[in-house]
């Protein structure tokens, strides 16, 4: 009898972390700043790790309609929330997947009442959000696997590989925006996927099988298929 083993049979990580989506810093009541992002790619992320068996996927995830089933969602708003509920999870965690674009800075005040507009230009003061991702990168374990994404429109390879290793991570999937790859919204993406040991340049497609690729990455990382 012939035996055929599978990622499916034998899933190799059994807790991993998938962020998505945009993080929303708030202003006032009625304002946000906020980041491009559809959570598309996340969610992909997460139907990919359903279908390799992973039994446990925590999708910890900004405002996006697209919302993957059989998974533990967590809806957050701001990069502090999304920093708590990944923060309940991460020692366990095998793998952390940060495909969220959360926002850099956020207001330094919330106003509690509506801003009413003038004919003055207004300042905004802003201040930096937590990096949730270089944060994981110094208190990762030997045995976890760290993820970023990153959107650059220009030096892309130099800001990627600074990235790459300013956050410890083990793998960098790095999006340039241009007009002839606009990313963000669009079915397809061209991606490269970095690593400590080489940069592979992707052709442009559609982000299921993206997200595919990123996995085939993530197990062939951990050596242990
Ligand atoms: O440095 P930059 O923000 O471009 O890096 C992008 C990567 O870092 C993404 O994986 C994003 O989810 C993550 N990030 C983060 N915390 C921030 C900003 C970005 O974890 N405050």
């Amino acid at each position: 009898m012939l035996f055929t083993a599978t990622a499916s049979i034998q899933p190799v990580f059994n807790k991993v972390i998938i962020t998505s989506g945009p993080t929303l810093e708030p202003i006032d009541p009625i304002r946000f700043i906020s980041n491009r992002s559809s959570g598309k790619t996340g969610f992909h992320l997460a139907n990919e790790a359903r279908k390799r068996g992973i039994a446990q996927i925590v999708f910890i995830t900004g405002p996006t309609c697209f919302l993957p089933s059989e998974v533990n969602l967590i809806q957050v708003e701001t990069a502090r929330d999304m920093q708590a509920a990944i923060n309940e999870h991460f020692t366990q965690a095998d793998v952390v997947i940060m495909a969220a674009a959360v926002c850099d800075y956020s207001s330094a005040e919330y106003f509690p009442n509506k801003l009413k507009k003038n004919n003055d230009p207004l300042t905004l003061k802003m201040v930096k959000t937590p990096d949730i991702l270089a944060e994981l990168g110094r208190n990762k374990k030997k045995n976890q696997i760290l993820v970023g994404f990153a959107a650059e429109t220009e030096n892309i390879l130099l800001n990627a590989k600074n990235k790459l290793s300013n956050k410890n991570l083990d793998l960098l999937v790095l999006n340039e925006i241009s007009l002839s790859n606009p990313a963000f919204g669009s079915e397809e993406n061209q991606v490269f996927l970095l690593r400590p040991d080489g940069i592979k340049k992707m052709n442009k497609m559609d982000k299921a099988r993206v997200a595919a690729l990123v996995w085939d990455e993530i197990r062939d990382l951990s050596g242990q298929l």
